[in-house]
């Protein structure tokens, strides 16, 4: 018989057709003639109830089937007597495919704490927790998909192994083959990658922004959506040595196009989330008003569902850098003394802090910062007339600060170059990156959205490391 999915049971209205169950025991139960058991196959987040008749089937036939074990069950699907469900399924009969021995496996039928489960990741898509992150985070790569597929762009692998640092912010990690007990070394006595596997020094990607550029600069509209690493070593609930980025690239677009479209892009992704995933969502909701019950009023932060909600109903708000620099000056805030980085003068890099508080404190609404200093920014960003400031935008989001990073980008060959040489920038090795801009150089523009800081803000989850399956932080490679 046709495996039936519990999703599909659960809106099935057919009462006369036996149907195969498959999946993990949650939990069991058994009284003097009958057993329950609650099954769940990961296809939603709620579980089918098996009832199962202690005279037909002896109780020792489910004597190993424990919270964790795989089982077969096949019946008849009827209306539940019971409250909390409106069908169950009437079992005829009953297999255990995988047992889970109780006195060795990890989960409990009863709440375990994130940091537990995080020890245990190999099993944790079996909780309700990470069932609902992982069939959200699910949602959210389809719809990024679908979004851009709608709209006429292309998607492009961008490459994950490079020779190039995107950012030029000197955080990468290398990949090599060369034996680090036996280093080659030249006649400088420097490290000889000649004799590399590919001939060069080489890391793993930061952004797939620049080779976007030249897609972009073809195909008019494109995206990428890849993995992308990051050795910082900051070991904060917003930071990933590896994470997912999505990156569009628009040829003819200027920095109020790109803003539109990240405006645009964010709220499609809620509002299909909300369309969606509403019963992952209602969970996720009841769980973090669980987890917050302790909290004053003031320090409990909005309920998940209306907090989605709100950011669709309201315009971003977009102010230059600049301004925002006098906002948190001139704010009580700072003049108490309450930001742990003070802020003094125009030219400092916003901390999350500071960002949180113009979101969350002074505009209570998502707000789009453009025209930063030019020196706390990437060599690529267009530079303004005033000579100080290029033209980024980062998009900053309630809870988390910086969701979205991007900017025009600089298309003029000399500009550009100067720049790269004003900072470092091994103009050689990016020389096919500069012809784009001797060759048909247009103005265009891009961002790159955080995906984990996006689902952390759809799942109302407090730690990155809690909406990426198997995380990657300092110290932290396990699974
Ligand atoms: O602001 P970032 O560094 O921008 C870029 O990489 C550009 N090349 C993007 C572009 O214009 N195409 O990173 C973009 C976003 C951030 O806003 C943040 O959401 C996320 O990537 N991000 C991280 N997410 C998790 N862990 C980290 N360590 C992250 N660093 C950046
Ligand atoms: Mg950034």
């Amino acid at each position: 018989m046709k495996r039936t999915e519990i999703k599909v049971a659960l809106q099935s209205e057919d009462f006369a057709q036996e149907m195969n169950v498959k999946g993990w025991v949650r939990t069991k139960r058994s009284s003097k003639n009958v057993a329950f058991i609650a099954l769940n196959d990961g296809s939603t987040i709620h579980n089918l109830q098996l009832v199962v008749d202690l005279d037909q089937i002896p109780e020792e036939a489910l004597s190993l089937m424990h919270t964790g074990a795989a089982i077969s069950a096949i019946g008849l699907l009827v209306p539940s007597a019971g409250s909390g469900q409106r069908v169950e399924l009437s079992v005829r009969s009953i297999e255990l495919l995988g047992e889970a021995n109780p006195d060795e496996y990890p989960l409990q039928p009863k709440k375990h704490s994130l940091e537990f489960l995080r020890e245990k990741a190999h099993l944790r898509f079996r909780t309700n927790t990470f069932g609902a992150v992982s069939r959200i985070r699910h949602a959210m790569i389809f719809a990024i998909h679908k979004f851009f597929n709608d709209r006429g762009f292309y998607n492009v692998h961008a490459p994950i192994i490079t020779a190039s640092d995107a950012e030029g912010a000197g955080e990468m990690f290398q990949v090599t083959t060369l034996k680090l007990d036996q280093i080659p070394l030249n006649e400088e006595m420097e490290i000889d990658y000649k004799q590399d596997f590919f001939g060069k020094h080489t890391n793993l990607t930061v952004s797939g922004q620049l080779e976007a550029e030249l897609a972009a600069l073809a195909l008019s509209k494109v995206y990428t959506f890849g993995p992308t690493f990051r050795a910082e070593n900051s070991n904060t609930s917003r930071h990933l040595a590896e994470f997912w980025m999505i990156e569009p690239e628009v040829a003819f677009y200027d920095i109020h196009d790109d803003m539109d479209l990240a405006e645009d892009m964010l709220k499609y992704l809620i509002r299909y989330a909300l369309d969606h995933c509403a019963d992952d969502l209602a969970f996720l909701s009841k769980r973090l008003e669980e987890e917050e019950k302790n909290k004053k009023a003031e320090e409990k932060s909005m309920e998940l569902i209306s907090k989605l909600n709100f950011v669709l109903e309201h315009p971003f708000e977009r102010i230059t850098y600049t301004s925002a620099i006098e906002i948190l000056k001139n704010s009580n805030h700072n003049k108490k003394g309450k930001f742990a980085y003070p802020i003094e003068d125009w030219g400092a890099d916003l901390q999350s802090e500071h960002e949180r508080y113009l979101v969350e404190k002074h505009f209570k609404k998502p707000v789009i910062l453009t025209d930063y200093p030019k020196k706390i920014k990437a060599f690529y960003m267009k530079q303004n007339e005033d000579g100080m400031t290029v033209r980024a935008m980062d998009v900053l989001f309630p809870g988390i600060g910086e969701i979205i990073g991007g900017s025009q980008r600089e298309e003029v060959y000399d500009k550009l170059l100067q720049r790269m040489h004003e900072m470092n920038i091994p103009v050689e090795s990016m020389w096919w990156y500069l012809e784009t801009r001797k060759f048909g150089s247009v103005p265009h523009a891009g961002f790159g959205l955080g995906f984990e800081r996006l689902m952390l803000f759809v799942t109302g989850m407090g730690n990155i490391r809690d909406v990426i399956p198997f995380p990657r932080t300092p110290l932290n490679c396990e699974f």
